[in-house]
């Protein structure tokens, strides 16, 4: 063996859950990774883990007690692989591997939740001293050790090198039928089909991108949640006919990861009361911060993702559980209707029709956003790319990620995702329904904001005349803000004299 080939091939930095498990789905495909973590032992946890699942004689990671010594054990030029905690972690290592003598052809992979405006900032801070990339990684465990969904940006030279590593980690779809080729046991083979990683664009995107699969994730949590607070409340359903009810649906076009576990969850039990989990669970929900930066982002590209945005103050709310105890005390609500039990049956069917038709609504806000955004940062987005790689591996795959690819496929610059000819259709078979299920909530009193807020943006977009013509007339009252005319070109402003005696409306250059 030559001392080149006995060199690693990949360094990486990081071995916490995350980290260790892409470091040994890496050495499933073959290659040899010189490992580094400031805790030594998750260093050992993770050579217990390969020593567990390797069956070749060579050790496949090799432990590192420093950043020389892992430049010294990598081939150059190296590619090294963070996963770090995003924010200071990840310039601290940077700056630590430049002192331990990186060079500009070696490449630093971050992949990290790092908020995207860093990883601009990054890639330049570090041009000329290497070359910082970035894939933002989407999958949680399982998926990162047996597939996850990649989402790598960054300088094109960076992309060339580290592709045939992603391809090969990646999650798999069968390219015929859209659907995830699964791969859950390090015995079973690697799966061949079309990898969920592709390389989304210049420094920030790829982040960005995954800022707002985190921003639908929040969506699709949360009105899984309201779907199963109204059968629970309006329809005193226990937590096992709730379960029963999802798996039906996971069978559908509602299927999904986030459907197939929260069926699970709902027929747990704890051990210790013998009740169901979930209402042991104290409900207050947590967050690390994407869904607010998705929900920042949309105000300031002026996209709007309000269903996403009420993901996260419906999160914000949970948390307010003293307040809430107290006002449950004083504060009053209608009374739940009682239903019988065709009622409850076709109340079922509006719930799916409404988490149905709110799922497209908070994607068509989700890519919406990436289209303004892209479309200020000069990023050449492929909308059909991301659809394609969101099919498997991350948390929100889903069949109907399938439906979405092939609406850009239609339409490459589609505007909306509710104007492809699918999605349009499928919103005005199952609106009327929609509709009904958020009627029922609202007069017996459950919260469904997300599903609300869906079908105001839904209303809203297809309105030609909206009261905003009312509200430039107030800006104008108050402040002389102006406004522009139906009947006139668009760009010129006008203002009426409102406070004058003889109200005149004047034509301003
Ligand atoms: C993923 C997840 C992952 C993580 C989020 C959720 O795509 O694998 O989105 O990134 O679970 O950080 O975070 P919070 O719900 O805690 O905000």
């Amino acid at each position: 063996m030559t001392e080149q080939t006995a060199l690693c091939d990949i360094g990486f930095i990081g071995l916490g859950v995350m980290g260790k498990n892409i470091a040994l789905n890496l050495a499933d495909n073959g290659y040899k990774i010189a490992g580094f973590d400031l805790d030594h032992n998750k260093v050992e946890e993770t050579l217990s883990a390969d020593a567990a699942e390797n069956t070749t004689t060579e050790p496949r990671i090799i432990p590192c007690h420093s950043f020389t010594e892992l430049l010294g054990k990598l081939k150059a030029p190296h590619l090294i692989i963070l996963s770090i905690p995003a924010g200071a972690p990840v310039d601290d290592v940077c700056g630590k591997l430049i002192d331990a003598g990186i060079k500009a052809d070696d490449i630093i992979v971050d992949t990290g939740n790092s908020l995207w405006t860093d990883t601009i900032e990054r890639e330049k801070r570090y041009r000329g001293k290497f070359n910082f990339f970035t894939t933002a990684v989407s999958g949680g465990e399982v998926g990162a050790r047996f597939g996850p969904s990649l989402m790598p940006s960054g300088d094109p030279y960076a992309w060339a090198r580290i592709e045939p590593v992603w391809h090969a980690i990646a999650a798999k779809v069968d390219p015929e039928t859209g659907r995830a080729l699964e791969r859950t046991h390090h015995t079973q083979p690697l799966p061949q089909g079309e990898p969920c990683a592709t390389y989304i664009g210049p420094a920030g995107s790829g982040h960005y991108v995954k800022m707002v699969h985190n921003g639908i994730e929040y969506a699709d949590m949360q009105m899984i949640c309201e779907a199963y607070h109204i059968m629970r409340e309006s329809l005193s359903m226990s937590p096992m006919e709730i379960a029963d009810i999802f798996e039906q649906w996971n069978n559908g076009i509602l299927n999904s990861y986030l459907m197939e576990i929260s069926s699970d969850v709902l027929r747990e039990f704890d051990p210790e009361t013998k009740k169901p989990l979930v209402d042991v669970i104290l409900d207050k929900a947590g967050q690390k911060g994407t869904g607010l930066w998705t929900a920042v982002g949309a105000l300031q590209v002026g996209a709007p993702a309000t269903t996403i945005a009420q993901s996260v103050f419906a999160r914000s709310l949970s948390t307010l559980k003293h307040a809430r105890i107290r006002a449950a005390k004083l504060l009053t609500g209608p009374t739940i209707a009682q239903v019988d039990v065709q009622e409850r049956k076709d109340c079922i069917e509006q719930i799916h029709d409404a988490l149905y038709c709110s799922k497209i609504v908070a994607y068509a806000q989700g890519f919406q956003l990436i289209k303004l955004a892209a479309r200020e940062q000069n990023w050449p987005i492929d909308f059909g790319g991301i659809a394609k790689i969101w099919r498997a591996g991350c948390i929100i795959r889903a069949a109907f990620l399938q439906k979405i690819t092939d609406a850009y496929n239609r339409d490459s610059d589609l505007g909306n995702l509710l104007l492809d000819e699918y999605f349009a259709g499928e919103i005005a078979k199952y609106q009327h329904n929609w509709r009904h299920a958020i009627a029922k909530a609202t007069l017996d009193g459950i919260p469904c904001g997300a599903f609300s807020s869906a079908l105001a943006y839904y209303d809203s977009y297809r309105m030609d005349t909206l009261p905003a013509n009312l509200l430039q007339a107030q800006r104008d009252f108050f402040g002389a803000h102006t406004f522009e005319r139906v009947d006139k070109a668009p760009g010129k402003k006008y203002h009426v004299t409102w406070s004058a005696d003889k109200r005149q409306m004047v034509e301003i250059d």
